[in-house]
């Protein structure tokens, strides 16, 4: 079997060169890390829950026509995207105070925002993803002012399918952050979806109960983060029975 060339290792997932031109294999890994990779640990399945919920997501928002880079899921920890250039900002869309706002504002968490607000993170991880206005990213060529509209567009029709997704299966979507791509197309070019969408990368709360369905498990040492991400996929319907490596304990 040829062996596959590498292009870039992240904290949680691996990239390497897809079997056509224009495409990339993402692998999920089990790694997790929390406050800029200061916290770190190997949750055991983590990569599984991740690469099936990414699918999801992205599945869904084709469905509904949000351009995306998902083209298939090629196994249990791999899926099969669209080659594009990452533009380098961490797009987070705020529904409830939490996290890194309510310690910013002094807010407290919980608390009901009067509209999603969206947040811009320059993507550098030796700076810790600082926290950007349009002003820098305009300053700083990371971005056009066309790109910026359609960044919103995108961010806000992502919240819209998130939060409409989670609240069927009782679930809050507190916040979430997403990434953004260029793909070319001929002489034209466009911005997709890109990364992942996954636990990790949102935050979720049940309903009822505001138990905790996300990273901020890991983050917080709150208990088993495969037990909530499994919560998640479970009430989705993303897992099915006996479709995880997983200790077969966690699912049901
Ligand atoms: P924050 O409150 O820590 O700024 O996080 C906002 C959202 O962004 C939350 O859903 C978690 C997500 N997030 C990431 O996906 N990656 C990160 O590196 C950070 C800091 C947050």
């Amino acid at each position: 079997m040829a062996r596959r060339t590498k292009i870039y290792e992240g904290k949680a997932k691996t990239l390497f060169e897809g079997p056509e031109p224009g495409t990339i294999v993402q692998y999920f890994k089990d790694d997790a890390t929390a406050f800029n990779a200061e916290k770190k640990d190997v949750i055991e399945g983590k990569g599984v829950l991740n690469n099936m919920l990414s699918e999801y997501f992205m599945n869904g928002l084709t469905a509904i026509g949000v351009p995306n880079h998902f083209i298939k899921r090629l196994n249990m920890r791999e899926q099969l995207v669209r080659a594009c250039e990452i533009i380098p900002l961490e797009v987070i869309v705020r529904n409830t105070a939490a996290g890194s706002m309510s310690k910013r504002l002094g807010i407290e968490e919980g608390t009901a925002l009067p509209r999603p607000i969206v947040e811009y993170c320059y993507k550098d991880d030796s700076l810790g993803d600082p926290l950007v206005s349009e002003e820098h990213i305009a300053a700083f060529g990371w971005a056009s002012q066309q790109d910026m509209d359609d960044i919103l567009s995108l961010a806000l029709r992502v919240n819209d399918f998130m939060s409409g997704v989670m609240y069927g299966v009782g679930i809050k979507l507190v916040d979430f952050k997403i990434e953004i791509g260029r793909v070319y197309e001929g002489d034209f070019q466009r911005l997709i979806v890109a990364d992942e969408i996954s636990p990790d990368s949102c935050r979720l709360w049940d309903m009822e109960t505001g138990q905790k369905l996300d990273k901020d498990v890991f983050r917080r040492d709150l208990g088993s983060l495969t037990d909530a991400y499994s919560e998640v996929a479970k009430r989705l319907g993303v897992m099915p029975k006996g479709a995880t490596p997983m200790k077969p304990t966690l699912i049901n």
